[in-house]
C-alpha cells in the first residue's frame, strides 16, 4: 500500500526501482522518474558547467584583437564561439530538468552561481591562449570524457559532441605552444612563465579533494560521476607531465615525482586556501568577468526585445491566415 505522508518522489519503491536501473547501467532521460536530489544535483553541475563556458569566454577573448597573426586570430575566434555552442548547449540540457535558463543566467549575473575558477585569473601574454587550450581545455576534457558516460542521457550526450570540439581547443593550444617553446628565448620565457601561473589553478579545477568533497559520494552511486576528482586530477598529472617534458620545459613544483610503484605522477600541495578565496569571489579576476558578462547581457537587451517582438508578430500573422 502507498505511504500517503511520502512525497511521491521520496517513495523507496521508485527510488530502489531508479537505482536498480543506474546499477544495471541504463541512462535516465527527461521524462523518467528520478529522485529530486538526483534532478537538483544535476542541475547544479550542468548549470556551473554551462556558466563555466561562458564566463570562459573572457579570458581569451581579451586577446583576439591582438593575435600575432591571421592563423592565429582565426583559431582562437573559433575556439571561444565554440565555447559559446558549448554553454548554449548545456544550459538547453538543464531545461530538460524542467529548469529555466533564464533563472540560471540570472543566478550568475547576480553573483550566485559558481563557474570554474580557472576563469577568475588573468591573461597576461598572448603564450596564456596557448596554455590556457593546453592545460585548461586538457582538464577540461580529462573530466568531459568521464562525464560522457554520466547517468543523465542529455548531458552524456551533449559531453560526446562537446569533447570533440574540446579536442581541437587543446591541440591549437599545445600546438602554440610547442611553437613558442622552439622560438626565441624571449618565447620560450614567455611560454615557461605562462605555464608556471595556469599550473596550480589547472589542478584546481578537477574540485576540492575527495575527502573535502561533500556531494561526491552520492554522485558516484548515481552514476552521475564516474571518478572522483582526485582520480582525475591524478589522470590529467600523468597525461601532461610527459607533454612538458617533450616541450623541454619544466613545472613549479619541485615535489613532482615518478612512483615506479603506482605509475603515478605524485605532485607537490594544492594552495587550497588559494581555491577556497578564488571560489568565494576573491580571485584575481571575479569582478571583472562578472562586470563584462553584466555588460553583454545589458548590450544584448534590444536583440532579445527584437527577437521576441519578432516571435509575437509572426504568431499573430499565422493566427489571421489561419
Ligand atoms: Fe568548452
Ligand atoms: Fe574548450
Amino acid at each position: 500500500m502507498a505511504n500517503t505522508t511520502t512525497a511521491p518522489h521520496d517513495d523507496p519503491a521508485l527510488v530502489a526501482a531508479f537505482e536498480a536501473r543506474i546499477a544495471a547501467g541504463e541512462s535516465i532521460e527527461p521524462k523518467d522518474w528520478m529522485p529530486e536530489r538526483y534532478r537538483r544535483q544535476l542541475t547544479r553541475m550542468m548549470s556551473q558547467h554551462a556558466h563555466s563556458e561562458i564566463v570562459g569566454m573572457l579570458p581569451e577573448g581579451n586577446w583576439i584583437t591582438r593575435a600575432p597573426s591571421l592563423r592565429r586570430k582565426l583559431s582562437l575566434i573559433a575556439k571561444v564561439q565554440d565555447e559559446a555552442g558549448h554553454g548554449l548547449y548545456i544550459y538547453c540540457g538543464t531545461e530538460t530538468l524542467g529548469v529555466d535558463r533564464h533563472e540560471l543566467v540570472n543566478q550568475l549575473l547576480d553573483g550566485k552561481a559558481k563557474y570554474s575558477s580557472i576563469f577568475n585569473y588573468p591573461t597576461l601574454s598572448f603564450s596564456d591562449v596557448g596554455v590556457i587550450g593546453w592545460l585548461v581545455d586538457g582538464a577540461a576534457i580529462v573530466n568531459q570524457t568521464i562525464l560522457a558516460k554520466t547517468s543523465y542521457g542529455p548531458y552524456a550526450r551533449a559531453m560526446i559532441r562537446i569533447c570533440k570540439e574540446e579536442n581541437f581547443h587543446k591541440r591549437q593550444g599545445f600546438e602554440l605552444c610547442a611553437h613558442l617553446a622552439k622560438g626565441t628565448p624571449a618565447q620560450q620565457a614567455m611560454v615557461q612563465e605562462s605555464l608556471n601561473r595556469f599550473w596550480w589553478p589547472s589542478l584546481m579545477m578537477f574540485g576540492p579533494s575527495d575527502t573535502d568533497s561533500p556531494n561526491s559520494g552520492e554522485l558516484l552511486r548515481w552514476k552521475v560521476k564516474r571518478k572522483t576528482n582526485d582520480e582525475l586530477r591524478q589522470r590529467f598529472v600523468n597525461l601532461t607531465v610527459p607533454q612538458v617534458q617533450a616541450l623541454g620545459l619544466t613545472l613549479p613544483d619541485p615535489d613532482l615525482t615518478f612512483d615506479e610503484a603506482t605509475g603515478n605522477w605524485t605532485f607537490g600541495a594544492i594552495d587550497w586556501d588559494e581555491f577556497q578565496q578564488v571560489i568565494s569571489g576573491n580571485g584575481p579576476c571575479n569582478h571583472e568577468r562578472l562586470a563584462a558578462r553584466r555588460k553583454a547581457h545589458n548590450d544584448g537587451e534590444w536583440v532579445r526585445a527584437a527577437a521576441t517582438a519578432y516571435a509575437a508578430k509572426r504568431a499573430s500573422a499565422s493566427t489571421e491566415a489561419a
